[in-house]
């Protein structure tokens, strides 16, 4: 029987380190690109791509994440008072969304570790991982893109982009085999690597935060050791998963921001906010007025 993602998990136990001071009390997830925190977007890709349960992994100083996806009754009952009707509405489908469940990381381990926690929730099904830095603009969420492949080869599929030069070592890599007729999109996977030197990447195709991954990960990942880092690493836990069952790796659709990089966050901040009907046009005549 074909299995469907329902369940979407979100690895947040992170410290942030790279936005300190403005992570120091409130999580990396909450900062805002414009108006909405970065973990909203990947929930909405999320619920976009057909999935009806989160799972946070989160962790100490995480509980802003926990409030925003929850009711607010002092606001609301505020905002209904003074009749703003426009702003009750966006606050109350952020708690109407979805269903959200929280799992607790002790100690950030690592990827693997995070994602490893999420394994009584998740069951014996398949499941999708979304790293909410990675901020994903794309007519087909990135994520659902993935869901279809993995509806047609029922097996892991990770999202894939080229990234040329040493940028490659920030990433884990994977080689693989073009599957004929994809056009160069789909490649089986053949092995993979977390963070290599430039020199020793198998490839130019980076694993970017979107995964489908079937529930056969969680045993190999129990018994994967840790990497890079000295962390347990998701991309470790999949090349082990390489010995069991097929892996495949999606060049996707859509453009990528990486917000967990400062330079990223304001090149992803001023992308969506001139998107934006309300704050579009003057944001362009701004920038087009500044002395550059
Ligand atoms: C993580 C993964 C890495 C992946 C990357 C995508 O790394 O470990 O394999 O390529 O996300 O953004 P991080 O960026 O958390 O160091």
């Amino acid at each position: 029987m074909k299995m469907k993602v329902r369940k979407a998990v979100f690895p947040a136990a992170g410290l942030g380190t790279r936005f300190l001071p403005a992570t120091k009390a409130q999580p990396k997830e909450m900062l805002p690109l414009v108006d909405k925190p970065i973990i909203q977007y990947g929930v909405e890709e999320a619920i976009g791509a057909g999935c009806d349960q989160i799972i946070i992994i989160t962790g100490r100083g995480k509980q802003a994440i926990e409030d925003h996806f929850d009711v607010s009754y002092e606001l609301e009952k505020m905002l209904e008072e003074r009749g703003k009707t426009d702003l009750l509405k966006i606050v109350r489908n952020i708690s109407d969304m979805i269903h959200v469940a929280y799992v607790r990381q002790k100690e950030a381990l690592g990827l693997g570790h995070a994602v490893l926690m999420a394994r009584e929730l998740v069951g014996n099904e398949p499941f999708a991982v979304l790293l909410a830095d990675d901020v994903i603009d794309a007519d087909v969420p990135c994520l659902k893109q993935l869901i279809d492949v993995f509806e047609e080869k029922q097996c892991s599929v990770l999202a894939t982009q080229v990234v040329e030069g040493a940028a490659i070592s920030a990433y884990g890599v994977l080689k693989g085999k073009p599957v004929d007729g994809t056009n160069g999109r789909l490649f089986e996977v053949t092995d993979l690597v977390e963070k290599p030197k430039p020199e020793l990447a198998p490839s130019n195709l980076a694993v970017i935060g979107r995964y489908v991954l079937t529930p056969a990960v969680f045993e190999t990942l129990s018994v994967t050791q840790t990497g890079a880092g000295g962390e347990l690493q998701l991309t470790d836990g999949l090349r082990n998963l390489l010995k069991k069952e097929k892996i495949y790796g999606f060049v996707f659709d859509g453009k990528r921001h990486d917000t967990g990089d400062k330079l990223g966050f304001l090149k992803a901040t001023v992308e969506f906010a001139l998107k934006r009907s309300d704050l579009g046009e003057p944001l362009r005549q701004y920038l087009k007025g500044l002395k550059l």
